[in-house]
């Protein structure tokens, strides 16, 4: 029921029984005296009746039409008006204002609206306008965003074609340096022999250097690739062990091994980069002691550690090492050179061969156990490398 029709039915109710309490509870005892013809009171209530009719045509239903006309005009026509334009304000017209200038209530609720409006429509427009810039921001940065990442792709095809370019005359050099030192040019002079020999260790470092970079490179744009089989993992460190024997016989320190029969799902090359890493840096930062290469079997993994008796690490220094190009200054005076880049490669192979590689424990002065793990043949482990790889197995780089 609109508002209209229930005003007038209120007024109209209230009119008539206020006629009614009149009529039914104060005229009978005064009707006796104004007319006192009537002898019994069935006649007076008849009597009654027939003039609250009469009132009730005559002057209750004038009277609710003239009060319902007025509530009509002053209440519910603006509440109409204003009902209408505020359904045109929420359709999102907010120019759109309320035109009811009366200085009563109604009037002030229109005022308090129309400001209401204008508020709202500054914080829009407000809201519009830092949209807008955060927008134009946004593209800012997505520009800037696409070219960085178009120069990361150039600095890693360049990186990627010098270290190419860069390896082959660098073996050459190497090759003719070993060729000489076996007197394919005829024999060797002594003064020679020194300054030629420093050649070539600068030339394997640049190579490990270019291999390094190379390796790196391939990390950052997932381009490396795998050649994944069973191997048993004694038979791959036995060979880098046999390499990097003669080193630790130089220095004096002991290497030791012990044997494993366990076969292991994995990159060969990688498994013993990983390897040749992890012994070359203890070889590196061991003076004496021994360096031992041990495996224990962890679940689906098997484990190589490596421990040293050399330099250790701090607790503060373990985490960075991982990363790129980190050394600890302090322990490298006097060192072999290095990039810093062989821990943060050997993770990365260790991790994407579904492994990984941590420093166990470590003593400033006392030395270091550095473990990674490998996916055990036939393993579950081993199955989800070998499905995650599948796309970058004997892939042309
Ligand atoms: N066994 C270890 N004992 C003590 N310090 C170590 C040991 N292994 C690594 N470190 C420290 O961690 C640093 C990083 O090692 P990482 O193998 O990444 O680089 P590098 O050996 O210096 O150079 P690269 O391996 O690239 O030729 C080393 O420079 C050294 O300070
Ligand atoms: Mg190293």
């Amino acid at each position: 029921m609109s508002l209209s029709k229930k005003l007038a039915l209120l007024v109209f109710l209230g009119i008539f029984i206020s006629t009614i309490w009149v009529t039914f509870f104060t005229l009978p005892f005064i009707d006796p005296i104004i007319n006192p013809g009537f002898q019994d009171m069935t006649s007076l209530v008849k009597f009654t009746i027939i003039k609250l009719i009469i009132i009730t045509i005559l002057i209750v239903t004038p009277i609710t039409l003239l009060i319902w006309f007025l509530l009509r005009v002053y209440v519910v026509k603006p509440i109409e008006y204003f009902n209408k334009i505020t359904k045109i304000i929420a359709t999102g017209n907010l120019g759109r204002k309320i035109e009811y200038l009366s200085n009563d209530e109604l009037g002030e609720l229109g005022q308090n609206i129309n400001t209401m409006v204008k508020n709202l429509s500054t914080a829009f427009q407000s809201m519009a306008t830092s949209l807008r810039s955060e927008k134009i921001k946004e593209k800012e940065l997505q520009n800037a965003n696409e070219k960085l990442k178009e120069l990361d792709k150039v600095k890693d095809e360049f990186v990627s074609i010098a270290s190419h370019e860069l390896r082959t005359p660098m073996t050459a050099v190497k090759g003719l340096i070993s060729m000489i030192f076996e007197g394919d040019f005829g024999s060797l002079s002594e003064e020679l022999k020194d300054p030629l020999s420093d050649i070539a260790v600068s030339t394997d470092r640049l190579i490990q250097l270019v291999n390094d970079m190379l390796d790196t490179s391939r990390i950052e744009a997932g381009r490396l690739k795998f050649l994944l089989g069973d191997f048993s993992a004694g038979d791959l460190a036995s060979e880098i062990l046999s390499l990097l024997k003669p080193l630790t016989d130089e220095k004096g320190i002991v290497l030791e091994t012990q044997p494993a029969a366990e076969k292991i799902y994995t990159d060969p090359n990688k498994f013993k980069q990983i390897l040749s890493n992890l012994i070359g840096n203890s070889i590196k930062f061991t003076d004496s002691g021994r360096i031992s290469v041990s495996f224990r079997v962890n679940g689906e993994y098997l484990c190589v550690c490596i421990s040293d008796t050399g330099l250790g690490i701090s607790r503060e220094d373990r985490e960075k090492l991982f990363g790129k190009f980190t050394q600890i200054s302090t322990t490298q005076t006097g060192r072999p050179k290095g990039t810093g880049l062989g821990l943060y490669i050997s993770r990365e192979f260790a991790r994407k061969l579904g492994g990984d590689l941590w420093i166990e424990s470590s003593e400033i002065g006392k030395g270091s156990t550095f473990v990674f793990s490998s996916t055990r043949s036939g393993t579950a482990a081993a199955k989800k490398v070998g499905e995650s790889l599948q796309m970058f197995v004997d892939m042309e780089i």
